[in-house]
Protein backbone atom coordinates (compact mmCIF):
# COMPACT_ATOMS: atom_id res chain seq x y z
CA UNK A 1 0.00 0.00 0.00
CA UNK A 2 3.02 2.58 0.52
CA UNK A 3 5.65 1.25 -1.93
CA UNK A 4 7.15 4.96 -1.47
CA UNK A 5 7.47 6.48 1.47
CA UNK A 6 8.76 10.14 2.33
CA UNK A 7 10.33 11.09 5.53
CA UNK A 8 10.36 14.91 6.70
CA UNK A 9 13.31 15.39 9.11
CA UNK A 10 14.38 19.08 10.64
CA UNK A 11 17.02 17.37 13.12
CA UNK A 12 14.38 17.41 15.80
CA UNK A 13 13.58 14.91 18.48
CA UNK A 14 9.85 15.20 17.50
CA UNK A 15 11.57 13.96 13.38
CA UNK A 16 13.78 11.74 14.48
CA UNK A 17 10.53 10.18 16.32
CA UNK A 18 8.53 10.09 13.24
CA UNK A 19 11.68 8.84 11.23
CA UNK A 20 11.75 5.47 13.39
CA UNK A 21 8.07 5.13 12.89
CA UNK A 22 8.89 5.31 9.29
CA UNK A 23 11.18 2.76 8.88
CA UNK A 24 8.65 0.41 11.26
CA UNK A 25 6.26 1.29 8.03
CA UNK A 26 8.50 0.32 5.85
CA UNK A 27 9.51 -2.94 6.79
CA UNK A 28 5.60 -3.97 7.81
CA UNK A 29 4.92 -2.51 4.30
CA UNK A 30 7.57 -4.13 2.61
CA UNK A 31 7.87 -0.66 0.54
CA UNK A 32 10.48 -0.76 -1.95
CA UNK A 33 11.74 3.08 -1.12
CA UNK A 34 12.35 5.45 1.78
CA UNK A 35 13.28 9.03 0.43
CA UNK A 36 14.25 11.33 3.57
CA UNK A 37 14.23 15.30 3.07
CA UNK A 38 15.70 17.99 4.72
CA UNK A 39 14.85 21.49 3.36
CA UNK A 40 17.20 24.33 4.83
CA UNK A 41 15.60 28.59 4.74
CA UNK A 42 16.02 30.19 1.48
CA UNK A 43 19.51 32.27 1.65
CA UNK A 44 18.40 35.67 1.14
CA UNK A 45 20.45 37.85 -2.21
CA UNK A 46 21.40 40.79 -0.22
CA UNK A 47 24.00 38.76 1.70
CA UNK A 48 26.28 39.66 -1.65
CA UNK A 49 28.58 37.05 -2.90
CA UNK A 50 31.18 35.52 -1.21
CA UNK A 51 28.86 35.53 1.43
CA UNK A 52 25.81 33.77 -0.26
CA UNK A 53 28.00 30.61 -1.09
CA UNK A 54 29.56 30.45 2.11
CA UNK A 55 25.70 30.38 3.72
CA UNK A 56 24.82 27.64 1.40
CA UNK A 57 27.47 25.47 2.28
CA UNK A 58 26.63 25.72 5.97
CA UNK A 59 23.56 25.01 5.63
CA UNK A 60 23.71 21.91 2.70
CA UNK A 61 26.20 21.03 5.80
CA UNK A 62 23.89 21.20 8.56
CA UNK A 63 21.02 19.36 6.32
CA UNK A 64 23.71 16.69 5.62
CA UNK A 65 24.59 15.96 8.84
CA UNK A 66 20.94 15.86 9.69
CA UNK A 67 20.51 13.18 7.28
CA UNK A 68 23.73 11.54 8.17
CA UNK A 69 22.40 11.35 11.64
CA UNK A 70 18.41 9.96 10.99
CA UNK A 71 20.31 7.18 8.52
CA UNK A 72 22.89 6.02 10.77
CA UNK A 73 19.51 5.83 13.50
CA UNK A 74 17.76 3.79 11.32
CA UNK A 75 20.42 1.66 10.79
CA UNK A 76 19.67 -1.36 8.11
CA UNK A 77 16.19 -1.52 6.77
CA UNK A 78 14.97 -3.55 4.14
CA UNK A 79 14.23 -0.95 1.28
CA UNK A 80 16.24 1.67 -0.54
CA UNK A 81 17.09 4.75 1.37
CA UNK A 82 17.19 8.28 -0.84
CA UNK A 83 17.82 11.35 0.70
CA UNK A 84 17.67 14.78 -0.51
CA UNK A 85 18.85 18.53 0.72
CA UNK A 86 16.00 21.31 -0.76
CA UNK A 87 16.85 25.05 -0.59
CA UNK A 88 13.36 26.63 0.19
CA UNK A 89 10.14 26.67 2.49
CA UNK A 90 10.32 23.12 4.21
CA UNK A 91 6.43 22.60 3.52
CA UNK A 92 6.76 23.77 0.09
CA UNK A 93 9.71 21.54 -0.84
CA UNK A 94 8.24 18.13 1.05
CA UNK A 95 5.21 18.56 -1.12
CA UNK A 96 7.44 19.40 -4.16
CA UNK A 97 8.79 16.20 -3.49
CA UNK A 98 5.58 14.43 -2.46
CA UNK A 99 4.44 15.12 -6.45
CA UNK A 100 7.51 14.84 -7.78
CA UNK A 101 8.46 11.48 -6.31
CA UNK A 102 4.99 9.82 -6.66
CA UNK A 103 5.24 9.60 -2.74
CA UNK A 104 2.41 7.52 -1.29
CA UNK A 105 2.69 8.82 2.23
CA UNK A 106 4.56 11.92 4.09
CA UNK A 107 5.42 10.71 7.24
CA UNK A 108 6.40 13.32 9.20
CA UNK A 109 6.58 15.14 13.44
CA UNK A 110 3.90 17.05 14.71
CA UNK A 111 6.97 19.35 15.77
CA UNK A 112 10.11 20.56 15.01
CA UNK A 113 12.80 22.66 16.09
CA UNK A 114 10.27 25.78 16.28
CA UNK A 115 10.11 27.04 19.61
CA UNK A 116 6.29 27.94 20.17
CA UNK A 117 5.59 26.71 23.33
CA UNK A 118 1.72 25.06 23.65
CA UNK A 119 1.54 24.54 19.94
CA UNK A 120 -0.04 21.31 18.88
CA UNK A 121 0.57 21.08 15.54
CA UNK A 122 3.71 23.17 14.00
CA UNK A 123 3.48 25.35 10.67
CA UNK A 124 5.50 23.13 8.77
CA UNK A 125 2.80 20.04 9.68
CA UNK A 126 0.15 22.18 9.52
CA UNK A 127 1.27 22.89 6.19
CA UNK A 128 1.73 19.56 4.64
CA UNK A 129 -1.94 18.30 6.02
CA UNK A 130 -3.58 21.09 3.94
CA UNK A 131 -1.69 20.65 1.05
CA UNK A 132 -0.39 17.00 0.23
CA UNK A 133 -1.05 14.99 -2.83
CA UNK A 134 -0.94 11.95 -0.31
CA UNK A 135 -2.00 10.60 3.30
CA UNK A 136 0.27 12.06 5.61
CA UNK A 137 1.54 10.27 8.97
CA UNK A 138 2.07 12.62 11.59
CA UNK A 139 3.90 11.74 14.48
CA UNK A 140 3.59 12.39 18.14
N1 LIG B 1 13.20 22.15 7.28
C1 LIG B 1 12.54 20.98 7.33
N2 LIG B 1 12.85 20.00 6.44
C2 LIG B 1 12.19 18.82 6.48
N3 LIG B 1 11.22 18.53 7.36
C3 LIG B 1 10.88 19.46 8.26
C4 LIG B 1 11.51 20.74 8.28
N4 LIG B 1 10.96 21.47 9.29
C5 LIG B 1 10.05 20.67 9.86
N5 LIG B 1 9.97 19.46 9.25
C6 LIG B 1 9.11 18.33 9.60
O1 LIG B 1 7.92 18.84 10.16
C7 LIG B 1 7.75 18.36 11.50
C8 LIG B 1 7.04 19.44 12.29
O2 LIG B 1 7.85 20.59 12.33
P1 LIG B 1 7.21 22.05 12.35
O3 LIG B 1 5.82 21.98 11.82
O4 LIG B 1 8.17 22.96 11.67
O5 LIG B 1 7.10 22.35 13.91
P2 LIG B 1 7.68 23.60 14.73
O6 LIG B 1 6.78 24.73 14.39
O7 LIG B 1 7.62 23.12 16.15
O8 LIG B 1 9.10 23.80 14.22
C9 LIG B 1 9.15 17.99 11.97
O9 LIG B 1 9.14 17.02 13.01
C10 LIG B 1 9.73 17.42 10.67
O10 LIG B 1 9.23 16.10 10.49
MG1 LIG C 1 9.80 24.13 12.28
Amino acid sequence: MFERILLAVDGSDHAMHAARKAADLACCMKSAELRIVVAYDPIPLYLGEPNMQIAITNRKGEAEEILNTVVKELGEIPCEIHTEIIEGDAASAIIEVANVRKSDVIVMGSRGLGGLAGLLLGSTSQKVVAHAPCPVLIVR
